[in-house]
């Protein structure tokens, strides 16, 4: 029997490897959780964190941080990262807005945001993870030369992603409408989250972007 959001967030609150809102946390806490300065890389809108958990089995040698508000969703990559004993792996349960609360500017190696809610009405676009006012938050947590991956099924999105990188002036390393036909599908790009799982069955194309800071 599945279990009901209520146990799942209740759980969260005492997972070891989820910090969340309201927490007191040292502007140290990474280094002090994962024991090590190795480089980390984010995922942003995480849901169940499929590039956190999986990009974490891959690479020892770097840390994964997935973010997401929604206790529930983050429970499940949170609940994989404990029972495989994956210590590279984090979940901050926080909006993304306040993220330069949690964690230090010029700390971030790479962030992943993969299918982020795309709020279609042009009233709601400073929301979308991919807007100027998320962009300018991302420049201050990466290093330089920094990189930015984004994937979506939504081509509305993609196009708004594509002028505020150009608007911003960030360095446009690849970019397709058509991930699973183009040169750019790897065993990185590869990864399926949940979201493209659903869009991918109902036919639609993925698009893919990378940009370096
Ligand atoms: C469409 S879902 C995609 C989830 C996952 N990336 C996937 O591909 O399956 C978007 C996710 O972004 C999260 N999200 C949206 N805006 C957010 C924000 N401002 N701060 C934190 N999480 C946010 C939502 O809670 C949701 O889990």
């Amino acid at each position: 029997m599945s279990r009901r959001n209520s146990d799942k967030m209740a759980e969260v609150h005492e997972m070891p490897n989820v910090f969340e809102n309201g927490q007191e946390l040292q502007p140290d806490w990474c280094t002090t959780f994962f024991g090590n300065t190795n480089p980390i890389v984010l995922e942003l809108g995480c849901g169940r964190g499929e590039y956190t958990v999986n990009l974490a089995r891959r690479y020892p040698n770097s840390n994964f941080i997935g973010v997401d508000y929604k206790g529930p969703r983050v429970w499940k990559g949170a609940g994989i990262a404990l029972k495989e004993g994956l210590k590279n792996v984090a979940f901050l349960r926080i909006r993304i807005e306040n993220i330069l609360e949690y964690l230090q500017p010029h700390s971030i190696a790479e962030i992943w945001i993969p299918f982020p809610d795309p709020y279609p009405k042009k009233s709601k676009q400073e929301k979308r993870l991919v807007s100027k006012r998320f962009m300018e938050i991302y420049q201050q947590l990466l290093v330089p030369n920094g990189i930015i991956h984004h994937k979506t099924d939504n081509e509305d999105l993609f196009n708004f992603a594509l002028e505020t990188m150009a608007e911003m002036k960030l360095n446009l390393l690849a970019h397709t409408f058509d991930l699973h036909t183009s040169p750019y599908l790897d065993e990185l790009t590869g990864i399926h989250t949940k979201y493209e799982a659903i869009f991918m069955a109902e036919g639609l194309k993925i698009k893919y972007l990378k940009a370096k800071i």
